[in-house]
């Protein structure tokens, strides 16, 4: 396979880790030729600053920004075809050329339709769900009568679709589409209509292409939305999402054997953080130091949710959380994100192990009921004051930043490649 073959980048805690950003850098460090996401669909917010400007991509995947990358949205995704054209427009507007030549729709991903939407309005709170229509689509593509992107194809047929899809919703749940879905019947129509055939041209068969691409020697980079603990299988079930968002997932997401990856690159978030409801050991209560480590609303790096702008709950950084990423993904490196952040506080806490009733845990565990009652052990480290943003190279950060990362991955038992010191493209230290 040469040097080709394919990274999966995948988020180790809750999402918001920062993938967007490391998958932009790493088209260029690593030669990466195409850009495939595999699952999810518009609940992700993947925030990458191009030109000075931020801009959150939903299901696009983050190879956008780079020339000469395909981008390719893969069977495992589900899509809003009018969310997906205004992300296109929102690109175009920022200077982006996007076509065929740079973006493969595959022709069996789900497709989000109105009522999956306003299902998850209906009963999403319980899970603080981003109101995507995200799990019903899922539960219509497993109860096998979703429909597909192929429909996309078919205007007239996708019309009818929809609108037969909105009269039983309607039925069911009251209201008007305009109090649901913020426009009127007809121009959801004309909307769902114009996207169909805007989209059309990029829909094809994802699975041929991208075998073809693993042949061919070229490095695919498996884009991953949402993370481990948010798996539908390995999470913090009932608070996950409805996919399968590991390394595991890569493979049925994609079309292309497991066989093919040979890097599985995690990336977490030194401030780690939690958006909507569930267990959260090392949350740092509401006030002063949450505050602090959320930062500004508004600003490029803000703990604000990339899709609903809501607010992110803060915790410490989490090794217990990272060991069970590294066991379950094959992690081979870590990558992680927001050292500038943690400048300016007396001492770092890292979450080191879990006691439940008394007994120390041997690892990290997705039921609910044990994270919710379990105490947290922790390890303490001295801080800095240092301004880190300018930093390029690993031996110039301060001591006290060294022997913190150091311990994060002796603790992993993976090494860390590379660690964020800023939002834009360039603030990176590559070890
Ligand atoms: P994703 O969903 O995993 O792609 O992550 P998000 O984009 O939702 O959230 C990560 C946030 O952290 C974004 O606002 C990024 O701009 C920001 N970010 C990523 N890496 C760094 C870093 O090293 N330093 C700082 N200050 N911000 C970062
Ligand atoms: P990225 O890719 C953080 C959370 C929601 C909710 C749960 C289920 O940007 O890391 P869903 O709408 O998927 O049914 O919601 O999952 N969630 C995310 N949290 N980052 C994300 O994506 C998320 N996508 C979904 O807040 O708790
Ligand atoms: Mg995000």
């Amino acid at each position: 396979m040469a040097d080709g073959g394919v990274v999966a980048v995948i988020g180790t805690q809750f999402g918001d880790e920062g993938k967007g950003r490391f998958i932009d850098n790493l088209i260029e460090s690593e030669s990466i030729s195409v850009v495939a996401r595999f699952n999810g669909g518009p609940n992700a917010g993947h925030r990458i600053v191009y030109q000075g400007k931020s801009i959150s991509l939903h299901l696009m995947p983050s190879g956008v920004f780079s020339d000469g990358v395909m981008n390719v949205i893969g069977n495992g995704t589900v899509v809003n075809p009018i969310k997906l054209v205004a992300e296109i427009d929102e690109l175009i507007a920022a200077g982006r050329t996007i076509d065929k030549n740079c973006l493969l729709l595959s022709n069996a991903a789900a497709l989000i339709l109105p009522s999956h939407i306003i299902e998850d309005i209906v009963t999403g709170g319980k899970v603080g769900t981003t109101g995507q229509g995200i799990g019903p689509a899922y539960m219509a593509k497993v109860g096998r009568h979703g429909v597909r992107t192929n429909l996309l194809a078919n205007p007239a047929i996708y019309e009818k679709t929809l609108r037969d899809d909105l009269e039983q919703s309607l039925k069911i749940h009251g209201k008007t589409v305009e109090q649901w879905l913020g426009m009127s019947t007809e121009e959801y129509m004309v909307a769902s209509v114009s996207a169909a055939k805007r989209l059309a041209p990029l829909v094809n068969d994802a699975g041929v292409y991208l075998r073809a691409q693993i042949a061919s020697g070229k490095k695919i980079l498996a884009e991953g939305a949402q993370a481990t603990l948010l798996d539908i299988n390995h999470g913090t079930y009932p608070f996950v999402t409805s996919s399968s968002t590991t390394s595991a997932g890569v493979a049925s997401g994609l079309g292309i054997p497991p066989t093919a990856i040979n890097d599985v690159f995690g990336v977490a978030k030194l401030t780690m953080s939690r958006v909507g409801e569930g267990p959260f050991p090392t949350e740092i209560d509401q006030g002063e130091l949450a505050d602090k480590m959320r930062g500004q609303k508004g600003t490029v790096d803000g703990e604000y949710g990339g899709t609903t702008g809501r607010s992110r709950r803060i915790g410490w950084f989490d090794a217990v959380v990272i060991k069970y990423a590294a066991e379950i993904n094959g992690l081979t490196r870590l990558g992680l994100t927001k050292l500038d952040r943690l400048s300016g506080y007396p001492e770092l806490k890292i979450a080191v192990a879990y006691s439940y009733k008394g007994k120390r845990l041997d690892g990290f565990t997705g039921d609910i009921e044990v994270l919710a009652e379990c105490e947290v052990e922790y390890e303490t480290f001295a801080g800095w004051d240092d301004d880190l943003s300018g930093i390029r190279t690993y031996d110039e950060l301060p001591q006290n930043a060294r022997t913190y990362i150091e311990r994060i991955e002796e603790l992993a038992g993976i090494p860390v490649a590379m660690i964020g010191v800023g939002p834009e493209r360039e603030q990176m230290i590559i070890r």
